[in-house]
């Protein structure tokens, strides 16, 4: 039997998670990264396209915000410059409506294979395919625009980071608004959480398919380079459904 510890990974450039995912994401795994607004989730996705480029690996930013600037000088200030790895070759940050994004990928010679073929591309991140949400109310054809981005992601050899927005800023999940967690091979999950009088944000891996992965629900604080995890919260219950309390004291 393969071991699965030997399974060609992707590190995302944040330490502490490739430790708790056994050394990164698997090669040409789609990840959704969810969480609530300002929890990190541009940030954990850019510190995986810049440890691409740091390794040679290209890769693509899909972003659907609106001020192109304001994407680098975020950036900036985590102390990534964009520009200069654009203009190395290693990074493309496409600036992108979901309507032209998924017409161009539907097409095997279409503007993402364009720009796989071109740049050579490993990784990508879609910054956000909440944007998807909007396109459509009928819950059947979202899963399709969806399950076909993950497949014409897999056809392109990419590993993939998707971001989805959690409108719930202390625990919850939106009941149906789930879907894309089902077709993807992994899911994190980032949240505020409460904890005496302090919001502090927690990290943890729902589910890594076909591999171990730790388990807990871990803190971690952005810094200058993005995410950086530190110890598992210790004796409390609730966490990620927003009612944090000491496990002892039921
Ligand atoms: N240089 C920095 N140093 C410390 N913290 C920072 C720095 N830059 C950003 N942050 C923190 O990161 C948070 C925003 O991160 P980010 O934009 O990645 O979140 P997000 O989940 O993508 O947000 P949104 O839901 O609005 O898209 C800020 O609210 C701030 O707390
Ligand atoms: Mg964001």
């Amino acid at each position: 039997m393969a071991d699965i510890v030997e399974t060609p990974r992707t590190p995302t450039g944040c330490e502490g998670l490739d430790r708790m995912l056994r050394g990164g994401l698997v090669d040409g795994y789609c990840t959704v990264v969810e969480g609530s607004p300002g929890t990190g989730k541009t940030t954990l996705g850019l510190q995986f396209l810049v440890e691409g480029c740091l390794r040679g690996e290209p890769g693509i930013a899909i972003t659907f915000e609106e001020f192109p600037e304001q994407y680098y000088d975020n950036a900036e200030q985590l102390g990534w410059d964009l520009r200069k790895f654009e203009e190395q070759g290693l990074l493309k940050i496409q600036f992108s409506d979901p309507i032209s994004f998924l017409e161009g990928l539907q097409d095997i010679d279409g503007h993402v294979a364009d720009l796989v073929d071109g740049m050579g591309a490993k990784r990508i991140l879609v910054d956000s395919v909440s944007h998807f949400e909007r396109l459509t109310n009928d819950p059947g054809t979202l899963r399709r625009i969806e399950t076909d981005l993950v497949h014409a992601l897999k056809r392109e050899g990419l590993t993939s980071i998707l971001l989805k927005e959690n409108p719930h800023v202390l625990g919850g999940w939106d009941k149906g608004d789930n879907r894309v967690a089902f077709i993807a091979d992994a899911l994190i999950l980032l949240r505020y959480i409460e904890l005496e009088s302090e919001i502090k944000r927690g990290l943890v891996i729902l589910k890594m398919r076909g591999s171990d992965h730790d388990k807990e629900i871990r803190q971690y604080v952005i810094k200058e380079k993005g995410l950086v995890l530190g110890e598992p919260f210790q004796g409390v219950a609730g966490l990620f459904v927003g009612t944090a309390r000491g496990a002892d004291k039921n």
